[in-house]
């Protein structure tokens, strides 16, 4: 008998890959039970692929696991302690109400739900559970992000003057990413992890101005989107850009720059991962990162959380939720090509 957090993976695509890699890495759990409703991808016969070195390095082969080709008859396994969701995002509100119907932890892949108003479900249903939830918003724990978070907060470089995001790939392909009612194209699916760390670091913007274009998942595939803060406080310059339009064999990058009072740092993740700092008068600067994805400190924050007893933050599970606000604005404002507040 071990005191190991019991855990099963519902998705066995790019996403639950990558998270079985990390739980293998992690002592204090195990992995009782996957569940995906292709039968190769539970067997192993076939492999999702990630879009970054190092994603869905993790696989089923040599794993002593309960198989289910339902993610429903996973939750209804008495012996899990935490259901991790890395199904498609149209799926994830129905997957998150019956794992905490059941009493489970729930640790749910990004964005927290297919619309705002499951989302907002999904903040009540977690209010009114004693279970611990954590939405997958990896920048939140990606170091270089960390870092950014913190130089926008403590001001140690002065206040924050503009920041600019910015994220881009080809297509993913696959069913899923190609039905944008399913995924919301790379306007919820991609752009969310801009658009999340911006309410994140700056809180919810009144309004937002976006241009894009439709792609391959029939949706918008190309954002570019002006955060408006409210005038009446400091108001920083904040804009942001996602595609997955790009032509095959780009690759991946997500880049971000941020002009601070005193100092300009430039953050760039392609092959290689690079966040360098200027400032007038010093000789710039190459600031170490701490190694690993943010998957990896996510997850370890997930189980540390439970196993030290500590409630969730429901407020950033708030956030994440209201960060889908933020982009069906930003959708409205694509289509009407104006200024939309933000309702949430
Ligand atoms: N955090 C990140 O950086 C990141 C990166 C990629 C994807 N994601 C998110 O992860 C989620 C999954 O993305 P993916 O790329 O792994 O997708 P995917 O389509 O490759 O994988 C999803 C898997 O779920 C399985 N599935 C569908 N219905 C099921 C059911 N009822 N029971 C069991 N299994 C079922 C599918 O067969 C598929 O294998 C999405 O919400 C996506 O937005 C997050």
């Amino acid at each position: 008998m071990t005191n190991k957090l019991k855990v099963g993976v519902i998705g066995l695509g790019s996403m639950g890959s990558t998270h079985l890699d990390i739980y293998s890495k992690i002592n204090d759990v195990e992995v009782i039970a996957i569940a995906d409703s292709i039968q190769s991808r539970l067997d192993g016969s076939s492999k999702a692929a990630g879009n970054i070195s190092g994603q869905a390095e993790g696989g089923v082969f040599g794993l002593s696991v309960k198989k289910y080709l339902d993610g429903m008859d996973l939750i209804n396994n008495p012996d899990i302690d935490i259901v991790d969701i890395c199904v498609g995002t149209d799926l994830h509100f129905i997957f998150v109400e019956a794992a905490l119907a059941k009493g489970k932890h729930v640790l749910v892949e990004k964005p927290l739900a297919r619309t705002y108003e499951e989302a907002k479900k999904i903040v009540q249903l977690a209010q009114k559970s004693s279970s611990n939830i954590m939405s997958a918003m990896c920048l939140r724990y990606w170091p270089a992000w960390v870092w950014l978070k913190e130089a926008i907060e403590s001001e140690e470089y002065g206040k924050c003057l503009s920041l600019n995001c910015k994220r881009q790939t080809s297509f993913p392909g696959g069913s899923f990413y190609s039905s944008h009612e399913q995924c919301g194209g790379a306007l919820l699916d991609l752009h969310v992890h801009d658009t999340d760390f911006i309410n994140y670091c700056f809180g919810l913007p009144v309004a937002v101005f976006s241009q894009g274009y439709k792609g391959p998942s029939s949706g918008i595939d190309h954002v570019v989107t002006n955060y408006i803060f409210d005038k009446k406080k400091f108001s920083p310059l904040v804009s942001s850009e996602g595609s997955w339009t790009m032509q095959d064999g780009y690759g991946f990058d997500m880049s971000y720059t941020a002009n601070f009072e005193n100092g300009t740092a430039t953050y760039l993740l392609d092959e290689k991962e690079t966040l360098k700092f200027f400032r007038s008068g010093s000789e710039p600067q190459t600031i170490d990162l701490k190694e690993g994805m943010g998957y990896e400190f996510e997850i370890r924050a997930f189980v540390d959380e439970i196993l030290s007893g500590k409630a969730s933050n429901l407020g950033l599970l708030k956030q994440a939720a209201e960060t889908i606000a933020i982009i069906e604005a930003e959708k409205i404002s694509i289509e009407t090509c104006s200024v939309i507040s933000v309702e949430a």
